[in-house]
């Protein structure tokens, strides 16, 4: 790249680069979020890099060309590396490889290999081990100091807390990456979006919040302060450079396969290349292997083997001269657009998607890619039958990045925004700073309504779990129910062998319930009368009041009858509860359709009001006891905690030899399970909890 900048011009383009560089790696490593492709960063760094070397008057001693990227967060302890951090030069390119090859060659001869390993996308570790006990893991940070994160990366069950008895020296350092299984990844984001809509978000807010790629998820959870949230939430690691005072080997490769006899996980997947062809071939296996390893790799890392040859490479200010990342280009294709459709969410929030001639692109099919909203569609500029370049980026889900403008239809028309809703022809609402568009027919748009009963039957709300959303959508298409009320109309025998249309398009399928679902359902809907007002209140789906909201509303107020009558001003007026909210209740209850609904409700014996039982009770059963909730259970955890607290007990977050009771629910974490058994605490059921509470005060 040639510069033809005037001083005024290139002092202009540091100062922007510089600070859009420290923008992208404040979100990088502090926010956990990419906001641009790593390739599109590396080319700006790049351009950084050139100016700063044409123009050094004008670079700031701070260049982010010159730190290696993170910052420190708040929370932990700020602990300085024993040896800096590093990170690698990057390459993109099969010649600049050969030019790093022939740098080494003119430094140290030919006579030397390298060792050609994958690039793991995740967050880099830095481990120090004394005695073959782990005594801290930290963060890369800024690279010369990170945060102490030791309690959370004991979570990680492929780390080692103590070594078998070998040959390792009483202290040493090893780095490696965290990262989270593609798997796994998948698995709780969806869990994730199921909360966040039990929460009361909306489709936009959703998207926002859901974590992007496996290694912000993993980034965000190595942050968490709980480590038993971090248990929660399986990571991995991959170790791959040893440090050591007293140099155990004289190379790197062999150095791998001693820490992996020791009991570090080290990767299968690295090898010794005598020349640059031979990292070539390693380059390429993996670009095409890559999709089937279950975990991502941006690229394959090169390292000079021999430690006294690295040693005489030396280092830059960043990075040392003996490795270089090679990147791998973001897969792009391209295909035609076949149309944009739309989808009417529970909110009435439009997505628009664009269907596309189907086509391979990282192991998978992809058909179909959200558009997100209009602007995105004008910002593409798409036209009707553009051919239109799709990546799968950072990101999991595949994005239309560009239309290639060579293949555009003569006369192609742009696509044009639907005016009307898809689904029952409403004129669609953009409300001013609203990036989405609703569809505002609340009570008569057929995936609106549907997905409130969706919602007012999910586990969180009525927990009617013998209602899916398909038998929701059939029994809604069979002319059964309109709405959530309708729900505690339906009888056995409506119900009894009913035929159901599922499934839509393609996959239109009949159903016939059984006799058992039937009875199920109606099972179902008898026992949700008992479930209490608060989950009620978060059930009827108002628009912003998730579990919590609906929770203080309903100690608040006690009683619908009290919500219904009461004031924006009183609503505004409840702790964390603004006037949007207090809008949104409001609304809900001008409606004469609700209004019957509640009325309904009444009639059927659903809870409308806060039951005093013997759970809000406050008793001191429970005096000077400590407790530690971990698992499912049929009630909340917080609800459980919640218990303990109005009748003495006190909860406790980790388990130690003063806990009285641990409370056991499915699915508690082994590690919890085994220390108490190791100290003899008293492991109990939520039944036998119960117990606890209904025995006699004495
Ligand atoms: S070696 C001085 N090996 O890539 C040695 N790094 O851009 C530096 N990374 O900070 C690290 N896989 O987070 C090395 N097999 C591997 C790696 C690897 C991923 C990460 C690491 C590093 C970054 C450099």
């Amino acid at each position: 790249m040639s510069i033809n900048l005037s001083e005024t011009e290139a002092q202009t383009r540091i100062k922007e680069l510089t600070s859009l560089l420290n923008k992208y790696n404040y979100h990088y490593y502090v926010l956990s979020e990419s906001l641009i492709a790593d390739s599109d960063f590396d080319k700006l760094m790049k351009e950084l890099e050139l100016l700063e070397k044409e123009f050094p008057l004008f670079a700031d001693p701070n260049s982010p060309t010159r730190k290696v990227g993170g910052t420190i967060s708040k929370e932990f302890k700020t602990v300085k590396h024993q040896y800096p951090m590093l990170s690698l030069g990057n390459t993109y390119s099969e010649e600049e490889l050969l030019e790093f090859d022939n740098r080494i060659k003119k430094a140290i001869g030919h006579n030397f290999e390298y060792v050609a390993e994958l690039k793991f996308d995740g967050l880099a570790i830095s481990l120090n081990y004394q005695k073959g006990k782990l005594i801290r893991a930290v963060t890369r940070g800024d690279g010369v100091q990170g945060d102490d994160v030791t309690t959370n990366v004991k979570t990680i069950n492929t780390i080692p807390h103590q070594l078998n008895p070998g040959s390792y020296p009483d202290e040493f350092e090893i780095r490696g990456e965290i990262f989270m299984h593609l798997k796994t990844f998948e698995k709780l984001n969806e869990n994730y979006r199921k909360e966040l809509e039990e929460k009361g978000y909306d489709e936009e807010e959703i998207t926002e919040r859901l974590y992007k790629n496996p290694r912000n998820f993993a980034s965000g959870t190595l942050k968490l302060l709980d480590s038993s949230e971090v248990a929660k939430r399986p990571l991995d690691a991959f170790l791959y450079f040893l440090y050591a005072n007293h140099k155990i080997t004289d190379n790197h490769y062999d150095s791998l396969k001693l820490a992996a006899s020791w009991g570090f996980q080290v990767s299968d997947h690295y090898r010794l290349c005598p020349t640059i062809q031979d990292v070539f071939r390693f380059i390429e296996e993996y670009e095409r292997e890559r999709k089937n390893l279950g975990y991502d790799i941006d690229g394959v890392v090169i390292k000079v083997n021999n430690y006294l040859q690295q040693e005489e490479l030396g280092y830059t200010a960043k990075s040392p001269r003996w490795a270089i990342a090679y990147k791998f280009k973001t897969e792009r294709v391209s295909t035609l657009l076949q149309f944009v459709s739309y989808q009417v969410g529970r909110t009435g929030a439009i997505t628009p998607v664009a269907n596309l001639n189907p086509v391979q692109l990282g192991g998978t099919t992809v058909k179909r890619a959200s558009l997100y909203n209009a602007d995105e569609i004008l910002r593409l500029g798409l036209h009707e039958q553009d051919t239109v370049f799709v990546e799968k980026g950072g990101e999991i889900i595949p994005k239309i990045v560009g239309v290639d403008l060579e293949q555009r239809v003569n006369d192609a028309k742009a696509i044009e925004y639907i005016t009307h809703c898809p689904e029952c022809n409403s004129l669609l609402v953009r409300k001013e700073g609203d990036s989405l568009h609703y569809c505002p027919n609340e009570l008569g748009c057929k995936p609106q309504l549907k997905g409130r009963i969706e919602h007012f039957t999910g586990r969180k709300a009525m927990n009617i779990d013998s209602l899916g959303a398909e038998t929701i959508s059939g029994l809604y298409d069979a002319g059964l129910i309109k709405n959530y009320g309708d729900l505690y109309d339906l009888n056995f025998n409506d119900l009894n062998n009913l035929e159901l249309e599922i499934g839509e398009g393609d996959d239109l399928r009949k159903r016939s319930l059984k006799e058992k679902s039937a009875q199920n359902i109606i099972e179902g809907i008898e026992a949700s009368k008992k479930v209490p007002f608060e989950r009620l209140l978060f059930a009827l789906g108002i628009r912003l009041v998730g579990e919590t909201v609906a929770r203080k509303l309903a100690e608040h107020f006690e009683n619908i009858d009290n919500l219904m009558s009461a004031t924006m001003e009183e609503i505004s007026s409840i702790h964390e509860i603004g006037e949007k909210i207090a809008y949104q209740v409001k609304s809900y209850f001008s409606i004469h359709e609700n209004i019957s609904i509640i009325e309904k409700f009444k009639q059927k014996g659903l809870q409308l009001a806060v039951v005093h039982d013997s759970e809000n009770i406050k008793t001191n059963k429970l005096n000077g006891k400590s407790f530690l909730v971990s698992g499912v259970f049929k009630r909340s955890r917080e609800e459980l905690k919640k218990i303990i607290e109005r009748n003495g007990g006190r909860n406790v977050s980790s388990v130690s030899g003063k806990l009285d009771f641990l409370i056991a629910g499915d699915k508690m974490g082994p590690e919890k399970l085994k220390k108490a058994n190791e100290l003899n605490i008293k492991i109990i059921s939520e039944e036998e909890f119960e117990n606890l509470l209904n025995v006699s005060d004495n």
